[in-house]
């Protein structure tokens, strides 16, 4: 059991460390990004830690700066020639090789799917202007990001992770042929490429089961449109599958995080391969009772 963002806002320690930081710093710094992996595992034990970084810094070694603005969509920038993944994406090694010996839970790499990280570099109506009249080069720079992310992938298992996600969250409101066209294929190459088992997330997944497990990731992270149950009879069993307590549900009481939790777990007891989550990432304004009645439920179900 870990969630999706499991690092961030919703914890008092990195909203005080976010005071005297901003987002980059934080995520550029290798000390400051390792402590930030590690607050979540120190204060709930989560069975596994992610990396502290974003999806987004991929396109730095491409020539971009990406930039957090507070309650805003990230946007990038062209300011730089483009480097090496090894070197511009050096301080996220550096911050797995802090991480990693104080950790005696696996630790989770990531990356984007090479389609949303084109849809936050070009915006939504430019993607969509692309995908109808320039297929052509939006399928160059598909590629590129998929080589680039390739190469990331490797340098994050070299340096020590247990496994890849990989987040393609925006490819699931995408129409099945043009999913097939534009996400699919660039999904599929990252997840032959990956030197770990992979997890892949995507909103929506329940719509694409077929596809996603056609790739044969390690697991495919699936949101609340369905249940679990459904869901694992679905998905082949060599897969395993990872969800899907909605994120909203965390913001009602103990006491509904409880029963919400029982119904999940307990629809899925006996069955193999589950990692319990949430359909997306965790919200801010989640209170942290209601986190641990998550886990403490999950764990300690009583049997029957
Ligand atoms: O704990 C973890 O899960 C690891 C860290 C992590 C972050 N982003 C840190 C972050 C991970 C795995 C991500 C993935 C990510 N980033 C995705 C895919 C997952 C998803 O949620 O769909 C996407 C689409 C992004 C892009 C991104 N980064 C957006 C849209 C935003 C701004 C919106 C928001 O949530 O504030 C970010 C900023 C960001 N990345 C924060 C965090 C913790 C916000 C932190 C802050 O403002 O202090």
């Amino acid at each position: 059991m870990w969630l999706m963002r499991q690092a961030g806002r919703y914890l008092p320690e990195y909203r005080e460390l976010r005071q005297r930081y901003s987002l980059r710093e934080l995520f550029h710094t290798p000390e400051l990004a390792a402590k930030v992996t590690l607050q979540p595992i120190e204060r709930f034990h989560f069975d596994a830690a992610i990396v502290f970084s974003d999806i987004l810094v991929i396109l730095e070694p491409l020539g971009y700066t990406v930039h957090f603005p507070e309650g805003k969509s990230p946007y990038v920038e062209e300011t730089h020639t483009p480097g090496s993944v090894n070197n511009t994406l050096e301080y996220v090694a550096k911050t797995i090789a802090l991480v990693k010996p104080q950790l005696d839970v696996p630790l989770i790499g990531f990356c984007g799917g090479p389609y949303t990280v084109a849809r936050y570099l070009l915006g939504q109506e430019t993607m969509m202007r692309w995908i109808e009249s320039q297929p052509q080069q939006l399928h160059a720079l598909l590629r590129r990001i998929t080589t680039v992310t390739s190469e990331y992938l490797q340098l994050q298992a070299h340096v020590g992770v247990n496994a890849l996600q990989i987040f393609d969250s925006w490819a699931g409101l995408l129409a099945k042929p043009l999913f097939d066209e534009f996400s699919l294929p660039y999904l599929r190459q990252l997840v032959d490429a990956a030197p770990l088992p992979t997890i892949l997330f995507m909103r929506g997944a329940s719509q694409y089961v077929q596809e996603l497990a056609s790739i044969k990731p390690a697991a495919i992270s699936f949101d609340g449109q369905r249940t679990m149950k459904q869901l694992r009879e679905e998905t082949p069993l060599e897969i395993a599958v990872q969800g899907n307590l909605e994120p909203a549900d965390l913001l009602s009481s103990v006491a509904e995080v409880q029963k919400k939790t029982h119904v999940l777990v307990g629809s899925m007891r006996g069955e193999p391969g589950f990692i319990v989550n949430l359909g997306h990432g965790i919200l801010p304004n989640t209170p942290l009772e209601n986190v641990q009645a998550f886990i403490d439920t999950t764990k300690f179900l009583p049997p029957g």
